[in-house]
């Protein structure tokens, strides 16, 4: 079961990681991009952490909603935004719910990576972070579908994830900055489906 305090320990595990990989991810976006993947998740990531020590939070709703303000307003490019809406979405089913189980972290990841898709409108093998979310939705819901728990469910995402961002490398980019590329982004690894993969491996460690 996941509640307040586990969503908070997620997002302070998730900016340890993404400290610790900060240069890895900016160097993935040097190759296709512009090298600062992980500067700019490293910049909001250590606001969100911050949020915990410097506000009591009613719910596990309104925290979420906090985090998505805050890496919307402070990890800039196109990966804010779109994390941003990730955590405002994730946020809505979860309304009322204090301790959430497998079914409604299952619905709360569904709605947050629609307000990904909403906003950037990427397809499957567009080389983008969706390339790694999507594998670990179907992941997720066959997991539940056979009974698993929170964690197991989790620990099936974050590995479906590993695998998309993996079969990210071979495609051609047609979103993001990448796309300016073309054949040129074939060979490398996108930065967005890496940290995506680092988000779930994050929540399959702390949320169950
Ligand atoms: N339309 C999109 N939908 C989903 N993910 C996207 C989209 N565009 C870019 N991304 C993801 O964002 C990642 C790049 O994030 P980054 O923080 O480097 O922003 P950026 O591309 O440098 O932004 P900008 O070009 O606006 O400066 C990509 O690796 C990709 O996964
Ligand atoms: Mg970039």
């Amino acid at each position: 079961m996941a509640d307040l305090q586990s969503f908070q320990g997620w997002m302070a595990d998730y900016a340890e990681v993404v400290k610790e990989q900060a240069d890895y991810l900016t160097d993935l976006d040097r190759a296709i991009g512009d090298a600062d993947h992980g500067i700019n998740m490293a910049r909001g990531t250590v606001k969100v952490a911050a949020l915990a020590e410097a506000e009591d939070f009613a719910s596990s709703e309104a925290y979420l909603k906090k985090v998505g303000m805050t890496l919307v307003s402070t990890v800039g490019g196109a990966s804010g935004p779109l994390y941003g809406t990730f955590f405002l979405r994730l946020a809505g089913p979860l309304a009322g719910v204090a301790d959430a189980g497998v079914e409604e972290v299952g619905a709360a990841l569904r709605a947050g990576v629609d307000g990904i898709l909403a906003r950037g409108k990427a397809e499957l093998e567009d080389k983008t972070m969706y390339d790694a979310w999507a594998p670990a939705l179907d992941a997720y819901a066959t997991a539940t579908a056979d009974g698993a728990d929170l964690r197991g469910a989790l620990e099936a995402a974050a590995a479906a994830s590993a695998r998309g961002r993996d079969d990210t490398l071979d495609l051609v980019a047609r979103k993001g900055r990448a796309s300016y590329l073309g054949e040129r982004s074939r060979g490398h690894i996108d930065p967005g489906a890496t940290s995506t993969t680092l988000l779930l491996e994050s929540a399959a460690r702390t949320l169950a």
